[in-house]
């Protein structure tokens, strides 16, 4: 393999250049290769200063996600910045596409910095649990102060070349070739006496004290109850670069950095970094050939129908929507240009953006004009009987390879697919609501869906920006079977002393950004309660059944939308405790013959968090699953399941198998069917594994 760094003289400027494809990460070799050519570019004379540069399509895009959570071999990204900035001939970094995390480190660390003006520069390690930890976190605020530095770090979003040129951490904007104009750059610096001028010499974002000092507090203030340990450190960090000498502030910076590398937190959020793209490995995508999607057609303009019309029209496809009647068409195309009306108010596309997306749409009431459609997803009612109609007559308008996706929540695809004369095109693309928001789509696999009707979801999902994840036909699939025994969970605790708002806390507390009461009652009651209709016949009589939600339905209390559900939602000042759930509670209570007992938070929380391993385990071992790390990325992307902890899976990877295993073996006399633990737990115990070896 040829060399990573490359280092060539032209006239007095020495040129170090990156070549790392893809995208440049800063692998040990790089490391080694740009200490050894800066030094070398000091110690021969004939060089008067020194470009830094990369081939390819990016200035180094961040670390080696290879030596992520491993211990980091010598020279370390920060030894590398140091002989950059302390270099006594000036250094200059030429950046182009995207410099994030310890490329813009790198790029931080000369003395003068171009930026091509497509470029993006951005600190993204807080996703990663981590902080910057190649000097960031000091030479940022010495350039622009505390607030705009904490921006940075803190969101871990990318910023434009203009911004960063605004800011002042970038001195020069190319239009064209940056290499031409860095070099350009550097003949001018050594006409004007080759002037070394080191960041962490600077001083300008120190020069307000006093509003360095009142950015830090406020940013501390708003972060408080942020679980992420890197949060802190970030803020820590840059208040060190206020209080402490560089050095000193760099050596906070690196134990920092080693103390939320190793945590909890971090490895977490690699594994939901990784797991995400593992999700992406599926046995029907290879050899696939992709079927050719131009035109979609959506059934239905409901919630649903509406999000992923949105969806599909953001990604630049023309779309057809269907609706039963003038009045629903009418009603569904409104939701549509509401959400663009809203999206150019609020400056987030311009007008002409949003009306050049809505003359994409075709609203109609006519199924033929799906005939010329290549994909078609439904989003009609949840019901059996009316999918089966829908299906009937688009098999009868479907062009021949078309693909027929249904948005079903719960329902059975093979039994869909079979009333038709085309099962091999038929699949499930589970969207999450709001359906352009939420990253999540659940690609089911039925039985004779063709592999090729995959794999064009999968491709689907890329185009439409969402995080696609291989389901298997089960009843809700992975999310919501997640989901039923979260809520069951909850609800056994509900019935044996807990109350909605002490169960909603708790997970809260976790870091859940709403508790499953909450989501109930946003959602609608009356969902969950069709789907308990729906199984009543299937029901074992020896199962526990927690009426409590039944009976609330029955008042007509679906939650958010009726004012009432478990919590009251029409009063001043946000949802308060419903005293007549608590009285039906109460009744249930007394119905079933239970005294009520006080369940801690971390019960709460445990009891929640590994029925759903539980759950996910007996999923894999259904074949619903493919990996537990596929039931992860499902609960984080559409669920609200906190990243920091890095899903269901990850969270009793974390516990201890052992200890998981031990406490659902102890509830199961409660409970003998719901508590059992999946055997996966003992197969992989008794192998010293973990999911993550899955
Ligand atoms: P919705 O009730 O808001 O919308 C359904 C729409 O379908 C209505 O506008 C209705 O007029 C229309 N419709 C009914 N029969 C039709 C027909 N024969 N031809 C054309 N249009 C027809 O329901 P929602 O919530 O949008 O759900 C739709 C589907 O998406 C369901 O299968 C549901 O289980 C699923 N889903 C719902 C989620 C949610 O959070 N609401 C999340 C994920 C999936």
């Amino acid at each position: 393999m040829s060399e990573p760094v490359t280092l060539r003289v032209e006239n007095t400027v020495a040129v170090i250049s990156i070549e790392n494809p893809p995208v440049n990460a800063l692998s040990h070799a790089v490391r080694s290769g740009l200490a050894e050519k800066i030094q070398s570019a000091i110690s021969d004379d004939a060089v008067k200063a020194i470009v830094l540069t990369a081939e390819g399509r990016t200035f180094p895009a961040g670390a080696d996600v290879r030596e992520f959570g491993r211990p980091r071999e010598t020279p370390i990204l920060s030894q590398v910045c140091d002989l950059l900035e302390s270099s006594p001939k000036p250094t200059i970094a030429a950046v182009h596409g995207n410099a994030l995390g310890g490329g813009f480190e790198l790029a931080l660390a000369c003395h003068y910095r171009v930026v091509l003006r497509s470029a993006k520069l951005g600190l993204p390690e807080v996703k990663l649990g981590v902080l910057p930890g190649g000097g960031g976190t000091q030479r940022v605020p010495r350039i622009v102060g505390a607030a705009a530095a904490l921006d940075l770090m803190l969101t871990g979003k990318p910023i434009s070349a203009q911004k960063a040129l605004d800011l002042g951490l970038v001195d020069q904007m190319a239009e064209a070739d940056v290499a031409d104009a860095a070099m350009a750059m550097a003949r001018n610096v050594i006409a004007d006496g080759s002037k070394t001028r080191p960041t962490r010499e600077r001083v300008e974002g120190l020069q307000d004290a006093v509003g360095f000092a009142n950015a830090i507090a406020a940013r501390r203030e708003k972060k408080k109850n942020d679980p992420q340990p890197s949060v802190a450190e970030i803020i820590n960090c840059v208040e060190a670069a206020q209080i402490l000498p560089f050095e000193a502030g760099l050596a906070k910076e690196r134990a920092a950095f080693d103390e939320c590398e190793t945590g909890p937190e971090a490895t977490a959020m690699r594994h939901a970094f990784f797991a995400e793209r593992r999700a992406v490995k599926v046995p029907e995508l290879k050899g696939a050939t992709l079927r050719e999607v131009k035109l979609i057609g959506v059934v239905g303009a409901g919630t649903m129908g509406a999000g992923i019309a949105i969806a599909c029209l953001d990604a630049g496809f023309p779309v057809v929507l269907v609706e039963r009647d003038q009045d629903g068409l009418e009603r569904g195309i409104q939701r549509i240009v509401a959400n663009y009306d809203k999206s150019v108010a609020k400056g987030r596309i311009d007008a002409a953006t949003g009306e050049e997306r809505l003359s994409r749409l075709t609203g109609t009431t006519k199924m033929q004009d799906l005939a010329p459609v290549d994909l078609i997803i439904e989003a009609v009612f949840e019901d059996e009987q009316v999918k089966r109609n829908v299906f009937a007559q688009l098999d009868a308008v479907m062009k021949p390879g078309g693909i027929l996706a249904t948005n079903t929540s719960y329902l059975d695809i093979d039994a869909l697919a079979a009333t038709i004369s085309r099962p091999q095109d038929v699949v499930g693309y589970h969207f999450f609501s709001p359906a352009h928001i939420m990253k999540l789509l659940e690609v089911v696999v039925g039985g004779k869906t063709d592999s090729n009707v995959v794999a064009t979801g999968f491709e689907l999902a890329r185009k439409l920006r969402k995080v696609p994840v291989r389901a298997g036909v089960a009843d809700g699939f992975i999310g919501n079977r997640v989901l039923a025994a979260y809520r069951l969970a909850a609800d056994f605790m509900l019935e044996d002393g807990a109350t909605p708002a002490q169960i909603d806390a708790a997970m809260r507390a976790y870091g859940f950004p709403i508790g499953p009461y909450q989501v109930l009652d946003m959602a609608g009651l009356d969902i969950s309660w069709a789907r308990r209709k729906r199984l009543a016949a299937t029901r074992a009589p020896e199962d526990r059944y927690v009426a409590i939600g039944d009976k609330i339905c029955e008042q007509g209390w679906f939650g958010q939308k009726a004012g009432r559900g478990y919590y009251i939602h029409d009063q001043d000042g946000g949802p308060v405790e419903n005293p007549d759930v608590l009285a039906i509670v109460e009744e249930e209570r007394r119905l079933q013959g239970i005294a009520p007992r006080s369940f801690s938070e971390q019960e709460i929380q445990e009891r929640c968090l590994f029925a759903m391993a539980n759950e996910g385990a007996r999923l894999v071992s259904e074949g619903v699953a493919l990996r537990p790390s596929d039931v992860d990325v499902v609960l984080l992307y559409g669920y609200g399941f906190p990243r920091h902890r890095g899903g269901p899976m990850m969270a009793a990877d974390q516990a201890g198998l052992l200890t998981v295993k031990n406490a659902l073996t102890n509830w199961q006399v409660e409970e003998p069917r719901f508590w059992a633990p999946s055997p996966l737990f003992d197969e992989l115990i008794k192998n010293g594994k973990k999911f993550g070896d899955l």
